[in-house]
């Protein structure tokens, strides 16, 4: 048996984004850097008042060493533009920080993260949360939602409102990117952007507001 490790072992002493950012390339916190090309760390603004967490990078994010550069990516642009929110304007990270997949012919599939693989990469997100201090927290997907709500999160009942929680003064869950382009029918896949907009302006609104005193 190995020791068990967890991400805590490689965070650095300074805790500015771009030394977490640094640190985080070497971290052997879990067993899934084994297998990815590069960490993907989160990206964004300091200052960001909003950051979004999806679940761990793909394929694309993978190779590029940035999040939400794939297909994902391309959806959830969309969805912040329809939105009126700037992606510039947002930090984005995700709950685990290097891809996990499985070999299917010549692709290499993404396999959903471990309770334990969440564990162990946790001290990352916390470090983000610390340095960015966004007012508003929205996990996309369910284990993003489990990774920073609980474990008896639901993005089909905890969607669409704000949430309680002591990681920042809104936050909320909403569905994952992926989800969309999972759905085939055209219409479905209508109605599920036009949730992840609808839940897009409810966190940015709650924010404004908030912001707005
Ligand atoms: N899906 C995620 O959850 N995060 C990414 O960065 C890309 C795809
Ligand atoms: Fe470290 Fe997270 Fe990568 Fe595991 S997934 S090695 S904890 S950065």
């Amino acid at each position: 048996m190995s020791e068990k490790t967890s991400a805590a072992d490689f965070l650095p002493d300074g805790r500015s984004l771009r030394t977490l950012r640094q640190a985080a390339l070497d971290c052997r916190g879990c067993e899934l850097w084994k297998d990815a090309t590069q960490t993907v760390f989160g990206a964004g603004p300091r200052k960001a008042k909003l950051m979004l967490v999806g679940e761990q990078p793909g394929d694309k994010e993978d190779l590029e060493g940035e999040p939400f550069v794939g297909p994902a990516g391309r959806v959830l642009d969309q969805a912040l533009d329809a939105a009126e929110i700037a992606r510039d304007d947002v930090y984005l990270t995700n709950a685990v920080k290097h891809f996990k997949w499985r070999p299917q012919g010549k692709r290499r599939l993404h396999q959903t993260p471990r309770a334990g693989e969440i564990t162990a990469c946790r001290p990352w997100l916390d470090a983000e949360l610390e340095a960015v201090h966004p007012v508003g927290l929205l996990a996309l997907g369910a284990t993003a939602g489990k990774a920073l709500f609980g474990a008896k999160v639901r993005v089909g009942k905890d969607r669409g409102r704000l949430l309680e929680s002591p990681l920042a003064p809104v936050a909320g869950l909403t569905l994952h990117p992926s989800a969309v382009l999972r759905l085939r029918d055209h219409d479905e896949r209508e109605e599920a952007t036009a949730t992840l907009v609808e839940d897009l302006r409810m966190l940015a609104g709650a924010v404004a507001e908030r912001e707005a005193g």
